[in-house]
């Protein structure tokens, strides 16, 4: 079958091209021509997943699953949340994104978090949803220069090292992604 991952980072497609095989043709959004911003609207990770998702079904007729992440901060009522991307501004600066956490929480002995990633499929229309989540604690400062984003302020429960000190293939043993990508494979493959 022809599967739509509504992305345009060749890693994401790659990676999960290779954990799916070869029963199932992967496509990214400049393999079926779609080349516009893909609104993102919605309030939640579920929301903005399922609507990108219907986009590609809609506009362009393919079976579609499409993410999206957030980091979801106790003490902060789930921010950042839906808005972690641009959490500190439109320029999507993850040091800034990172900064503007750390002050929130200067004085916050509650540092419990989590990094969630939600999935939507839509196959003949049919819509499920699945996520994948990872809890841990923001850091007091960063550590570690690997990884991307808030990797190197969140340290998953028990670990001594934060994301961005540990090696990509350890992360994605326990990441929100892997688990949620886990799932999204034994869907496909029931
Ligand atoms: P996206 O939905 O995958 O584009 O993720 C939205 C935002 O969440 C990113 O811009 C990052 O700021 C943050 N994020 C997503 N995944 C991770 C991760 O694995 N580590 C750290 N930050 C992440």
């Amino acid at each position: 079958m022809k599967l739509v991952f509504a992305t345009n980072n060749p890693n994401k497609i790659k990676e999960i091209q290779h954990i799916l095989g070869d029963q199932v043709e992967l496509l990214g959004l400049a393999d079926i021509g779609c080349t516009e911003d893909i609104p993102e609207t919605a309030t939640t990770l579920e929301g903005n997943a399922l609507q990108k998702a219907m986009y590609v079904f809609e506009k362009f007729g393919y079976d579609c699953f499409a993410d999206d992440t957030g980091l979801v901060i106790e003490a902060l009522n789930g921010e950042p949340g839906v808005y972690s991307a641009r959490y500190a501004g439109e320029a999507k600066d993850a040091e800034a994104n990172m900064a503007k956490v750390l002050l929130k929480l200067e004085n916050e002995a509650n540092r419990k978090a989590c990094f969630k990633t939600a999935i939507a499929v839509v196959i003949g229309g049919k819509k499920t949803l699945m996520n994948g989540e990872v809890w841990g604690e923001i850091l007091r400062e960063k550590r570690g220069a690997k990884g991307f984003g808030y990797d190197p302020i969140f340290q998953p429960e028990g670990y001594a090292l934060s994301f961005a000190e540990m090696d990509l293939a350890e992360k994605n043993k326990i990441s929100h992604r892997a688990r949620a990508v886990q799932k999204l494979v034994a869907f496909l493959n029931r």
